[in-house]
């Protein structure tokens, strides 16, 4: 299997590097599991979304809503917000994230979206008395309680329709979303119903359109696609005097997480959609990457306990499992795995194939199989490309106190959430009285 190349976890000689910083040296001081970010990629991807779309003329107004659900960590939505980015929102916690992050800086309420199909009353209150961008509505039960709910607190409530348009983004369907049998979005067909039905509601201001058709997406194409349906619908619209400002195309653009992966580049996913608006009335253009912008900018480190040969298998169990990193066992995901230290062991004829497993008593717990790795216990790892959906979903099945954070930047880490204790695991809990005896 191919590894993917990335400037800035990099071999220095045989010694894996975050930037300029040994990752053996983080491990040292931090323990393992844990998860580190380098700030360097972080920015690069950021600015690659930022400079397509500044220098497009359909998208001289844009805004880059970051999906929070990718890795909420307070010091990377931090980082994204002093950059001017907007936020994705599924959840008022994600609100809260987003608001605790972007403390002191101007504006950052306004640039958020809230998607998702289950908004609560009181996550819809949350949103409207913080001022949000808009609403990305998924049903007409939704757009009947955000009416009302926006009456009750003497607010208009911006929204958009997140629209279905039945194209299939070719990934795995856990996290394929814009097809017909997905529980997410209006049907394409039923849009200009709702759409009037939003417009005529008075606590409610339609301002746009909205799509997202899944994640991990590797060609231009379903995008492309997609866009052609919402225009369509646009256009429908607009002759029914119902004027969008916006048009949200959502996230889902894929990473190579190996080396046969080749999704487009960013401007190479970017360039043409805007092209197709060429010509067309001035919208305000949003995106909501999250998996582009941080996925590549993280590892899972993590430490080699056993060695467990076996006759049909070799086991490496390490110190991280499916709690600290679900992907593998959810979506059968591949992640890289790479030695820290490049060894004589490494390099020495063929390595034998082991299964690198975590801790947590279920099958599922690898986070990689049939990988030839020269390994002794004691060893360190890097499980690559675990910045998105990695901490974020990450549980504390089997009271596994949730790894720690580091963001490295330059030559320089800083520890950005700290490891867990066991005792916070259980403070939450209580016991009930002793029971009577009879
Ligand atoms: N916007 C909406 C409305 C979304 O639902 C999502 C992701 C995004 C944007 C960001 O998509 P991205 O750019 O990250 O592809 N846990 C799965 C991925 C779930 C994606 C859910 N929605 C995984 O680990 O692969």
């Amino acid at each position: 299997m191919n590894t993917v190349a990335s400037p800035h976890f990099a071999y220095r000689q045989d010694t894996l590097y975050a930037e300029n910083v040994p990752l053996a040296q983080i491990a040292a001081r931090f323990g393992t599991p844990l998860y580190v970010y380098s700030r360097a990629a972080l920015t690069a991807q950021w600015q690659a979304f930022q400079q397509t779309l500044a220098q497009h003329p359909a998208s001289a107004d844009a805004l880059i809503c970051y999906a929070v659900k990718a890795n909420s960590s307070l010091a990377i939505l931090n980082l994204f917000a002093r950059l001017g980015a907007g936020f994705d929102i599924v959840s008022g916690g994600e609100l809260q994230r987003v608001l605790a992050a972007s403390a002191g800086i101007a504006g950052v309420a306004g640039r958020v979206v809230f998607s998702g199909v289950g908004k609560t009353e009181a996550e819809m209150e949350l949103a409207l008395n913080a001022g949000i961008l808009c609403f990305n509505v998924e049903s007409a039960a939704e757009l009947d309680r955000l009416n009302a709910v926006a009456g009750r607190l003497g607010k208009t409530a911006p929204v958009s329709l997140r629209v279905n348009p039945d194209v299939d983004p070719q990934t795995h369907p856990y996290i394929s979303t814009g097809l017909k049998t997905a529980k997410f979005g209006i049907p394409i067909a039923e849009a200009p119903r709702l759409y009037e039905r939003a417009a005529a509601l008075p606590h409610l201001a339609v301002e746009g359109i909205d799509c997202h058709i899944g994640s991990q997406i590797l060609s231009v194409a379903p995008f492309a696609e997609a866009l052609e349906r919402l225009l369509a619908l646009l256009d429908l619209l607009e002759k029914r005097n119902i004027p969008i400002r916006h048009l949200d195309l959502g996230g889902g653009l894929g990473i190579p997480y190996q080396g046969t992966d080749a999704p487009p580049e960013i401007d190479a996913y970017l360039t043409p959609l805007l092209d197709q608006l060429t010509g067309r009335k001035k919208l305000k253009i949003m995106v909501e990457p999250g998996r582009r912008l941080v996925g590549n900018a993280g590892v899972l480190l993590t430490k080699v306990e056993y060695l467990k040969p076996g006759e049909e298998k070799n086991f490496a169990i390490i110190d991280a499992a499916m709690n600290d990193l679900m992907r593998p066992a959810l979506y059968q995901a591949w992640h890289d795995i790479l030695p820290v230290q490049r060894s004589q062991r490494q390099s020495d004829a063929p390595a034998p194939i082991f299964d690198v497993v975590g801790p947590v008593c279920e099958s599922g717990d690898f986070l990689g199989l049939s990988r030839p790795l020269a390994l002794a216990a004691g060893d360190l790892l890097a499980v690559m490309s675990a910045g998105a959906y990695g901490m974020s979903m990450s549980s504390n099945y089997n009271s596994r106190p949730r790894a720690a954070e580091i963001l490295v930047d330059g030559d320089k880490t800083h520890l950005i959430r700290r490891r867990e204790n066991i005792a916070e695991l259980y403070a939450l809990e209580s016991l009930p009285p002793a029971p009577e005896t009879a």
